[in-house]
């Protein structure tokens, strides 16, 4: 997509939005929180905090988004994509793959052949989504996870860095680990208070 005569802003100015000013040099600017966004330009998000990014969409209207592909990323011409997504530098996207809107796939992380990637998606630094996987919309997969072939991420669930996703993920569940499996505290009844007449609070 064309940007627009004023130029191409990137809104924040922490490390996301510095990694984007860095890799697609001159001529962009970051604005603070709170700054005045001029009317004539194109905008970038600067942040991967899903409901940030979320909101200033919603702000601005998804027409003033532009595409952040970067010249290192080898995209097949099969690979389809939506509305400003950010293609960071040395990515692979595959054969067939398929990304929604405002997608970020971010430093050295590869999508193989025939995946779906969901709108508002994340894919960390480094991790590997392989072939005919489905990361539905607004998920969130951590640096170096792989998510083994035909599994499914379900809607803004959490993947940790470095999991090894190998079973379904339901939506909203994080799962960390290999093989990566759900967050949660695990109370084992030991048999204890019964023992010592203790009262179950
Ligand atoms: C999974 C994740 C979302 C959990 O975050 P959190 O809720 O803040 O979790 P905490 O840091 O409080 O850690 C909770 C526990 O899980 C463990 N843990 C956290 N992340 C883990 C991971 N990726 N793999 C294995 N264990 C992990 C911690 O060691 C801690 O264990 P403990 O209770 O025994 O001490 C986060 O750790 C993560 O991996 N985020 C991905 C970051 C990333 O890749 N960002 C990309 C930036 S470009």
């Amino acid at each position: 997509m064309e940007a627009a005569t004023g130029g191409v802003v990137i809104l924040g100015r922490g490390g996301h939005a510095r990694v984007l000013a860095e890799c697609f040099a001159v001529g962009y600017s970051m604005l603070d929180k709170g700054e005045d966004v001029p009317a004539d330009v194109s905008l970038i998000l600067g942040m991967e905090d899903l409901h940030t990014r979320l909101r200033l969409v919603k702000e601005y209207g998804y027409d003033r988004f532009v595409d952040a592909i970067h010249g290192t990323a080898w995209i097949s011409r099969s690979a389809r994509w939506g509305r400003a997504p950010q293609i960071m530098v040395g990515t692979i996207i595959q054969t067939g793959a398929r990304l929604g809107d405002f997608v970020i796939v971010n430093t050295g992380a590869q999508i193989d052949h025939d995946c779906v990637i969901g709108d508002f998606a994340f894919i960390g630094p480094g991790a590997v989504i392989l072939g005919e996987a489905v990361v539905e919309k607004e998920a969130f997969i951590g640096g170096n996870a792989t998510v083994l072939p035909k599994r499914i991420i379900g809607r803004g669930a959490i993947v940790g860095a470095g999991a090894v996703v190998t079973k379904d993920v339901a939506p909203g569940v994080t799962v960390m680990g290999n093989p990566a499996g759900p967050r949660c505290v695990t109370w084992i009844d030991t048999g204890y208070d019964e023992k010592m007449g203790n009262e179950t609070r």
